[in-house]
């Protein structure tokens, strides 16, 4: 049996750091294990300009405890409004490395987002053009469409006709939960691919209701059925290259989760990595976590890849019932639990 892992230093492709008293609190988390971050951009008022996206990066670097290392990468919030001008401009001067394409109303603070995809077809334009990265919350918000079926909806609806009017454009479905999604990408060109969490690969949509409702389970896209986390593992574990780790870590106080109108966001950066060891080594592919956490991404994102190293060692840790989240507490992922991992 494999005890200790060294890999390359992983990244996150998709983060929420949130911002102020909170953004200092969840950071130190993130940059102990990964090297840079994809930040999203759904602050309130969200990041829609080259300007905030640079004042947002200082807060993050004048936030980040003496001696850690961590570089954060930033990203445009797409409204209907955008103006193709200032995401080129973002991206040459490299303010930023990706726009976000939240379609409105599909999730936390993304009622600025896009209300019709044609809309930004001029911004999607340049950014083919100029090879930026379109990174997608692939959810459809009809209100007539099934919450289960809102992923599936959009790979129809939206991503294909997207990518037959744009067929450079270099896309990623982010956070992806299903089967339907998981084939898309693996059938797709190589300037598609997806970001994969690790609620999605350990929890089906059980685990929302089990015993009562569980918010602390709840995030969006929200969990599916058994067969689609397992289609979502075979894809994070097989190897293709496609599929690259993003946490999605999305922290909300404790208040906030537990409360009548729960939000949506599961704050799973404390123990990201080890939660994907376990995964890993339940489907025999610890040999696969290194391309999966420090290489698939940086290739896409046409960055080079860490030369730090880590390593994981096979010791069981405790998960804290909550943890400190700049005045309110925050419930972790596994809040509790144990994992069979840990970060020497
Ligand atoms: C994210 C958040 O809270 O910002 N929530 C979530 O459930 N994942 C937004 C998002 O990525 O959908
Ligand atoms: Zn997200």
């Amino acid at each position: 049996m494999t005890t200790r892992l060294t890999i390359r230093r992983p990244d996150d492709w998709h983060l929420h750091l949130r911002d102020g008293a909170m953004m200092a609190a969840v950071l130190p988390y993130t940059a102990r294990q990964f090297a840079r971050a994809i930040v999203m951009p759904n602050l309130s008022p969200p990041v829609t300009t080259a300007k905030a996206a640079a004042a947002y990066r200082e807060r993050i670097l004048a936030a980040l405890p003496e001696g850690m290392d961590f570089t954060p990468l930033m990203t445009a919030y797409l409204t209907d409004d955008t103006d193709p001008d200032e995401i080129a401009a973002g991206f040459a001067d490299g303010t930023w490395v990706a726009a976000k394409l939240y379609p409105a109303g599909a999730t936390t603070n993304s009622s600025s987002g896009v209300t019709d995809i044609r809309k930004i077809d001029a911004v999607v334009a340049r950014m083919e053009e100029i090879g930026m990265p379109l990174l997608a919350h692939g959810e459809v918000t009809h209100d007539e469409v099934d919450i289960f079926d809102r992923e599936a909806r959009f790979i129809d609806e939206v991503a294909i006709p997207l990518l037959k009017r744009h067929r450079a454009l270099r896309f990623v479905f982010e956070h992806i939960t299903t089967k339907d999604a998981a084939e898309f990408v693996a059938g797709g060109s190589e300037r598609i691919a997806a970001t994969i969490t690790p609620q999605h690969l350990q929890i089906n949509r059980n685990a929302i209701f089990k015993g009562g409702i569980n918010p602390h389970a709840y995030c969006l896209p929200v969990a599916k059925r058994e067969e689609h986390r397992l289609a979502v593992r075979k894809a994070a574990t097989g190897g293709s290259g496609k599929f690259f780790l993003g946490t999605d870590s999305a922290p909300h106080a404790k208040s906030a989760k537990e409360s009548a109108c729960g939000c949506a966001g599961i704050f799973n950066a404390p123990f990201a990595l080890e939660a994907y060891a376990e995964v890993f080594e339940e489907e025999g592919a610890l040999d696969r976590l290194e391309a999966f956490a420090s290489l698939d991404g940086p290739r896409f994102y046409r960055l080079p890849a860490n030369e730090e190293r880590i390593t994981l060692e096979r010791v069981e840790t405790a998960v804290p019932a909550s943890l400190e989240g700049g005045g309110e507490p925050i419930v972790p992922y596994r809040a509790g639990g144990r994992m069979r991992w840990r970060l020497a």
